[in-house]
């Protein structure tokens, strides 16, 4: 019996899928209106769902202990601090969206690992919303979609996020990259340089971040654009002007207004197919968030240095909001799975650290 019938006793009406993402470049720049260059990674989140008659609906993850459906009237939302209120969060989006939809049934199974900053809670959302368009037949476009997960986090969890996630889990595949202007939402994807791939390892390094540091961050940011005088730090161009600012202000703005150059100019590098230059951006990606935007921590530092230290890499940066998380590298084509274990080897002899490699997939 599939553990959907199992759960609740008759077979599900569809199935849909949504995949965790990794950030190339363009870190902490979404919620001040800038650009972003993530990618789908392999591993993604399925959603099983069956839809009720009545305005009850009950949720099952598959990835915690607990293997009992969490019940719920729709309207009676209230937070949980768990999983669920991420269900919750989405229902109360959509709903708010003008999108009605009765009660369900659904069965939640992610392959996404969670606190490695690859968006395992955007893949739930996009998912859960996917298998609720299919079931009730929701006229939602793709970047409507998204805002609604992105609403969810905002919202409901209170999690004051970008719209990053939400967007590359909807419109991202694994690959090329979604170039995406966060502020007007326009979107392009932009293929590999022909000769790299990407390695993406984890730092075991859990990080949490409806907690306070992503929130001062997003904070410093928007006193700055204030102190500024711009609407949002996407509007300054001249990183000079960020001289002005008190500390660490004056850090944190220019790393949003360098990380945005940053990825205008990797856009560039990918379609002049020059892998060399994009590497080196994602080193200086990483020295950013690192000196001035302070959101690595030194075991990821580490295993950021190792990448950067191995041959057949281009270039390493930390990935996601930070505070622990993965690391992304550009690797030589061909040699992503290797150059990872060594990595990981590395980090494990010299820094006793338990790297996980999770793409390419099936390498760890
Ligand atoms: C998290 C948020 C995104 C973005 C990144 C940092 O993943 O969900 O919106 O701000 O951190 O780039």
């Amino acid at each position: 019996m599939s553990d959907f019938a199992e759960a609740f006793g008759r077979s599900p009406d569809v199935v849909a899928h949504a995949p965790g993402r990794v950030n190339l470049i363009g870190e902490h720049t979404d919620y001040s209106g800038g650009f972003v260059l993530p990618m789908a990674i392999p591993q993604r989140t399925t959603v099983s769902l069956a839809h009720r008659n009545d305005g009850r609906v009950r949720a099952m993850s598959m990835n915690v202990a607990q293997r009992e459906p969490i019940t719920f009237e729709l309207g009676h939302e209230r937070k949980q601090g768990s999983w669920i209120d991420y269900v919750q969060g989405t229902i109360v989006a959509l709903r708010a969206a003008g999108h009605l939809t009765a009660g369900f049934d659904a069965l939640i199974e992610s392959a996404v690992p969670v606190g490695s900053g690859l968006s395992s809670s955007a893949a739930l959302e996009v998912g859960l919303l996917r298998a609720l368009r299919q079931a009730f037949v929701l006229d939602l476009a793709d970047v409507a979609l998204a805002k609604i997960g992105r609403a969810a986090e905002t919202d409901f969890v209170g999690a004051p996020v970008g719209i990053m996630d939400q967007m590359a889990s909807s419109l991202a595949d694994a690959k090329n990259a979604l170039f995406i202007d966060t502020r007007s939402l326009a979107y392009e994807r932009v293929p590999l340089p022909t000769d790299v791939e990407i390695a993406v390892l984890d730092s075991g390094i859990a990080h949490d971040h409806a907690a306070g540091d992503y929130r001062t961050r997003r904070k410093e940011c928007e006193r700055a654009a204030e102190l500024l005088g711009v609407r949002e730090l996407r509007d300054v161009d001249d990183v000079g002007r960020t001289a002005s600012l008190p500390a660490p202000l004056d850090r944190r703005a220019r790393h949003v207004v360098t990380e945005n150059a940053r990825v205008l100019e990797a856009v560039l590098a990918m379609r002049e197919n020059d892998p060399l230059r994009v590497g080196r951006l994602f080193d200086a990606s990483h020295a950013s968030l690192r000196d001035d935007f302070e959101v690595s921590v030194p075991g990821v530092d580490r295993l950021v240095a190792l990448a950067q230290a191995h041959p057949d890499v281009l270039g390493a940066r930390m990935t996601g909001g930070g505070f622990g998380g993965a690391i992304v590298a550009l690797v030589r084509q061909g040699r992503a799975g290797e150059a990872a274990h060594d990595i990981a080897r590395a980090y494990s002899s010299r820094h006793r650290g338990h790297a996980r490699i999770l793409v390419p997939e099936g390498k760890a």
